[in-house]
């Protein structure tokens, strides 16, 4: 039986700058924090740096033909900060836009809209340096440089997201030193929850300024937070943990206030008329899905809430993410209920697989077939049952550099043969091809 989704639903695939160029060297490219922290030893699996990547800096245009013959019509991509202001602000680098230009222009050609991430992590070091998203003029800088890439690219791109995953950056790199720059702090992810909400008002502000016709969106990573137990103590753990790591980042935007009961915490951060500068008219709501996470106390933790090991039983994948689209289902739902039905577009998910290129050069990845068409499945169904999701991207076009796990873990639909940086279909590909083909589930679904 089909499940066919809505006729112009979008297709797409995305990916980030810092994971896929490489060329880090190039063209006059600024150091960002992810080149300092890859390059520490100890900080990613193996030692890995992103100075090649995929090559995707030289080797676009093939990149772009994979798209092309994937049928997808939207490429997800994010601009390397560095690339176009070396130093974070002042000098435009005209190199960084020039390749941005010959990419933008390609994807144009073959009939693939652009979608334009500003900030997928990859901030410049001298940002860092004063201060980074500790300090609140980086939200001012940030919509700065902002402004310099729309109005370069404001003739050809209407779709703009400011920061991919902004939840992520005070969690996982300033309170636990997991990512980039790697600190460890309470204060300096309180500062940078703040901060980042600011610069993504600011940054929309910036946007609507240089770009008529703009479709402006945020992007988050989101899924349900469950308590590990079904007691006080372990529920009381999971409103705190839902509001410290998801809705601190979207409910200022969305809904224009803080989330007790970090509200008061951030309140000495506020200044007057924050609330409305961070809460601007907003086109899409950009949902990125990959896991279902379980809580409880932990009096090691900020905050006193950590995850906990999660009950056994479900299916893994190779990062150890569940799968499980009632998952992805009830995330959708959840979104559209808490801010009011917004235009959704699923701007990333997907799955690690031990991958292996077999002699005959095939990747078979059925895990991930069936893996996306239980989430398509799941996707389906809240279209059917009124949530407004208008599109899907999937995480990622081929394996790339997968941040703290270095090259050890492949998301891709396309593989990447590091030694050779060949790019080899999966049959993940070919089933997708498919379904966008289609534009339906017709099989597996
Ligand atoms: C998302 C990021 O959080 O997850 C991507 O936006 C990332 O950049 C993807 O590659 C997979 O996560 P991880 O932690 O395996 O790199």
């Amino acid at each position: 039986m089909s499940k066919h989704f809505p006729p112009d639903f979008l297709w797409g695939v995305a990916a980030s700058a810092f994971q896929t160029e490489g060329a880090t060297h190039e063209d006059g490219r600024g150091q960002s924090v992810w080149d300092d922290y890859s390059h520490t030893p100890g900080r990613t699996v193996n030692g890995d740096t992103a100075d090649i990547a995929c090559d995707h800096y030289h080797r676009y245009p093939e990149d772009i033909a994979l798209m092309r013959r994937l049928g997808v019509k939207a490429y997800r991509l994010s601009i390397a900060w560095p690339r176009i202001l070396p130093d974070g602000k002042g000098r435009i680098n005209p190199l960084g836009l020039d390749f941005y230009d010959r990419v933008i222009d390609l994807l144009l050609h073959e009939g693939i809209t652009p979608w334009i991430c500003l900030h997928h992590w990859d901030m410049p070091v001298a940002v860092e340096a004063a201060g980074g998203w500790r300090t609140r003029d980086t939200a001012a800088v940030f919509a700065d440089y902002a402004a310099v890439v729309a109005r370069h690219f404001a003739d050809r791109v209407k779709y703009y997201a400011p920061i991919n995953e902004p939840n992520v950056i005070p969690w996982v790199a300033y309170n636990l030193g997991r990512h980039a720059p790697g600190r460890q702090s309470r204060d300096a992810c309180l500062r940078a929850v703040h901060h980042l909400n600011l610069a993504h008002g600011l940054t929309v502000s910036a946007l609507r300024a240089e770009v008529s016709g703009a479709q402006i969106g945020s992007i988050i990573s989101l899924g349900p937070v469950h308590p590990q137990h079904d007691d006080g103590p372990h529920r009381q753990a999971q409103v705190l943990g839902e509001c410290l790591w998801r809705r601190v980042m979207v409910d200022p935007l969305w809904l224009g206030r803080y989330p007790e009961p970090l509200a008061s915490e951030l309140a000495p951060l506020i200044q007057p008329d924050d609330m409305a500068r961070i809460q601007q008219k907003m086109d899409f709501f950009g949902l990125n899905h990959y896991n279902r996470v379980y809580v409880g106390p932990n009096a090691n933790a900020s905050w006193g809430v950590a995850e906990t090991a999660p009950p056994p039983g479900l299916p893994l994948t190779d990062v150890n993410w569940f799968i499980d689209p009632s998952a992805f289902l009830e995330q959708i739902h959840d979104t559209a209920r808490r801010y009011g039905n917004p235009p959704i577009y699923i701007t990333e998910n997907g799955a690690a697989f031990p991958d292996a290129l077999r002699p005959d050069r095939r990747v078979v990845d059925d895990a991930r077939i069936d893996y996306f068409a239980g989430y398509l499945a799941a996707m389906h169904q809240a279209i059917a049952e009124g949530c407004d999701v208008r599109g899907y991207f999937a995480w990622s076009l081929m394996d790339n550099f997968e941040w703290g796990r270095g090259y050890s873990k492949r998301f891709g639909l396309v593989y990447t043969d590091y030694p050779t940086l060949q790019r080899i279909p999966k049959q993940s590909y070919y089933w997708l091809q498919q379904v966008i083909k289609n534009n339906a589930l017709s099989y597996r679904g």
